[in-house]
């Protein structure tokens, strides 16, 4: 039998595993049930054995959220998390402790909706919004009252006169389903990466540097707790409800419960009804209501012992599984995707859901016509999280992953350290041919309007466009030789050829499918080579040199260049007139303005980001420190200048120079 410390190093081990699935790779491995039963069996263990205390276990990650460009500020009382369970007899067991607790003294619970979104604390002084702060790490969040202000439904400036002087006030900034569905069919249509749940694109969204931005997107916000002193109530709801007539967004759906059953009748009214709400909810929340007993009850390090979280299930669904396909994508890169018997779930029908690599799918342990588990949780994407392995037929075959690529044929090999098979054939194997004339042609690369998936595949297949250069040899008689393309529509795509000359020269080299290079990237790349001939030959030195290129990404160039193929294709492309270089008057300017001089940056910008303007200062020969010393000669500073170094700023007697006055030293 495995004893407590061996127990608590695997476990910690697993859990950190869990966790890079999740939230490196994007494909976890087990459900967030399994995961929390794991963490909790982890924290159990950790309470019994002190001794084994380690400040790296995955226990003692507190999650942030802080991002570098918003100033920060401490929280007046910590941002803690709720205890939870998926059980309604944990629920029970819940309030039977606080029962004892109180020593038998009656109490009345108060039954929330828990929202999921983003967590906020506002400020309020004199009825006036002060500042909005993210839960951060729970100690410290990013100031981004800028962007609240934007929500709508966040009073500014409070109704009536019975608010305390000073008090905070936390709540849940979220999405609604309707904003959520708008803004990604919106970022369909752009071909930018869709938000995979409403919290992603709540959280995503309250941290934009752009409130225009903020603003336009249909944020929402329901508040659930009030604290400070001088509070009007003795009790929680009659406090929400003066929140309420304040001007706040407090649920229509609280209620004041009195018994464990009344407790279980809500629990199973919101397990169904919830569906029909405009946000997403990810479970209930219980709260004993009087202040005095929450006072009395108290807190443990991580969460109040007044309130418990009764988090949903995820909806899940058994279906059979009809076969596994393997798909070949613009890199070569082949996916399993498991194709099944359509089931209805959460309101879409599903018929395939991916198998992400060939590790995921060995350790579902798939086999032809397994009934298999669908689940979809907060998620959006539907995902395979088991096997109903009693159902399996005895004589029913392990599903292998592919060793040769099942479109063109070739023996697959093994990306080193991952669980990713590619296909090495690249300028052979059709959906990788095709997948990148669609991906040069795409709206974010050279937007060539009227050429999608289906006609890049046409265009393949019937031998006119092979590689992307020869979009640019294509004619009105050769479109007309293709299948449902008339005048009209081949008119259409040879103006969409010809604009596609303009497009500039950053997005040019993320049309090119060179792996690893994606959007940021390719701007990053065309700013800092400013022409194509540069980027060709560049040493692998030089382009680790450029700010965010790291060895992977700068080998994977280098190879790219390496090809006939490919140098071929980027001659034709530059005769053909499409953009090779950056505009000269988009190049930063150059000269020796900084020569010897050290720089500062701090704050945020309007003109140029901070790399851009690491750059500028170091064209003109100029450094740039990280921070500041009596070496340093200015800083540069953006709008919420760091305190810290302004302070150091002074007392050194070091020039802060603002952003307009900076580009106006320049050449
Ligand atoms: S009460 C001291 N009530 O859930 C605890 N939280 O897991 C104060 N949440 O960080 C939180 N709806 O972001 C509370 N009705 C509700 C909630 C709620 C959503 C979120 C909140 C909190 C997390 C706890």
């Amino acid at each position: 039998m495995e004893n407590d410390h061996d127990r608590i190093l695997r476990l910690r081990k697993e859990i950190n595993g869990h966790n890079h699935s999740y939230y490196v790779e994007n494909s976890p491995t087990i459900t967030d049930r399994e995961f929390d039963i794991l963490v909790k069996e982890l924290e159990a263990l950790e309470a019994k054995h002190p001794e084994l205390y380690d400040p790296y276990s995955p226990t003692q990650r507190v999650g942030s959220d802080l991002a570098k460009e918003f100033e920060k500020a401490a929280h007046i009382y910590p941002m803690l998390s709720l205890g939870n369970t998926y059980d309604i007899p944990d629920v029970d067991a819940f309030l039977t402790r606080v029962k004892d607790s109180l020593e038998g003294e009656a109490f009345t619970i108060v039954g929330e909706l828990k929202y999921d979104g983003t967590s906020i604390s506002l400020i309020y002084e004199n009825g006036r919004l002060v500042r909005a702060v993210t839960r951060g790490d729970g100690e410290k969040g990013d100031i981004v009252t800028e962007n609240v202000k934007t929500i709508k439904s966040i009073p500014l400036v409070l109704n009536g006169d019975n608010w305390p002087r000073e008090f905070e006030i936390r709540g849940e900034i979220v999405m609604p389903w309707k904003e959520f569905d708008r803004l990604n069919e919106e970022r369909a249509f752009n071909e930018e990466p869709l938000f995979a749940n409403p919290r992603n694109a709540a959280s995503g969204t309250l941290k934009m540097l752009d409130s225009k931005e903020v603003a336009r997107r249909g944020l929402d916000a329901y508040f659930y707790y009030i604290l400070g002193p001088g509070l009007p109530f003795d009790n929680h709801y009659d406090n929400m409800m003066a929140v309420k007539s304040w001007g706040f967004k407090v649920s229509e759906h609280m209620t004041c419960i009195d018994s464990i059953e009344e407790v279980d009748n809500f629990i199973n009214y919101w397990d169904i009804e919830r569906k029909k709400l405009p946000v997403a909810t990810d479970g209930l929340v219980f709260k004993i209501n009087s202040l005095r007993q929450q006072l009395n009850l108290g807190f443990t390090a991580k969460s109040p012992r007044w309130a418990i979280a009764y988090k949903f299930a995820a909806e899940r669904a058994l279906t059979e599984l009809r076969f596994v396909s393997f798909e070949v994508g613009r890199m070569g890169l082949v996916t399993p995707v498991s194709n099944l018997e359509p089931v209805l779930l959460s309101g879409t029908i599903v018929k395939r859901a991916s198998l992400h690599n060939e590790d995921i799918m060995n350790k579902l342990d798939i086999h032809e016509h397994d009934m298999l588990w669908v689940e979809k949780g907060g998620e959006i994407i539907p995902k395979i999280t088991g096997v109903d392995t009693a159902q399996r037929k005895p004589d029913a075959n392990k599903v292998h992953f592919v060793t040769h690529c099942p479109s063109c044929g070739t023996k697959l090999v093994r990306v080193e350290g991952e669980a990713a098979w590619v296909c090495p054939n690249k300028y052979g194997c059709a959906p990788q041919i095709a997948g990148r004339i669609e991906h040069f042609v795409g709206r974010r690369m050279m937007n060539i309007d009227g050429i999608g998936e289906e006609l890049a595949t046409q265009l393949m297949e019937s031998g006119l466009v092979t590689t992307i250069a020869d979009i640019y040899d294509l004619t009105l008689e050769k479109l007309l030789t293709l299948e449902g393309i008339a005048n009209k529509g081949a008119e259409k795509i040879l103006e969409g050829i010809r604009s596609s000359l303009s497009v500039p020269f950053d997005r040019v080299v993320y049309a090119l499918s060179i792996p690893f290079v994606g959007e940021t990237v390719a701007k990053k790349l065309a700013k800092a080579v400013v022409n194509i001939d540069n980027l060709m030959n560049a040493s692998h030195e030089e382009l680790e040199a450029i700010p965010d290129i790291g060895p992977r990404i700068a080998d994977s160039i280098i190879d790219y260049f390496k090809s006939s193929i490919n140098r071929e294709n980027i001659e034709r492309l530059r005769v053909a007139g499409v953009q090779m270089s950056l505009p000269e008057e988009t190049l930063t300017p150059s000269g020796d303005v900084f020569l010897g001089k050290t720089i500062v940056i701090s704050g945020t910008f309007s003109h140029h980001s901070r790399d851009e303007y690491k750059t500028i200062i170091e064209q003109n020969g100029g450094k740039n420190a990280g921070s500041v010393s009596k070496k340093t000669d200015f800083i540069l500073a953006g709008e919420n200048m760091g305190p810290a170094k302004l302070e150091k700023a002074q007392q050194l007697g070091i020039p802060v120079i603002d952003e307009k006055t900076f580009l106006s030293m320049l050449p």
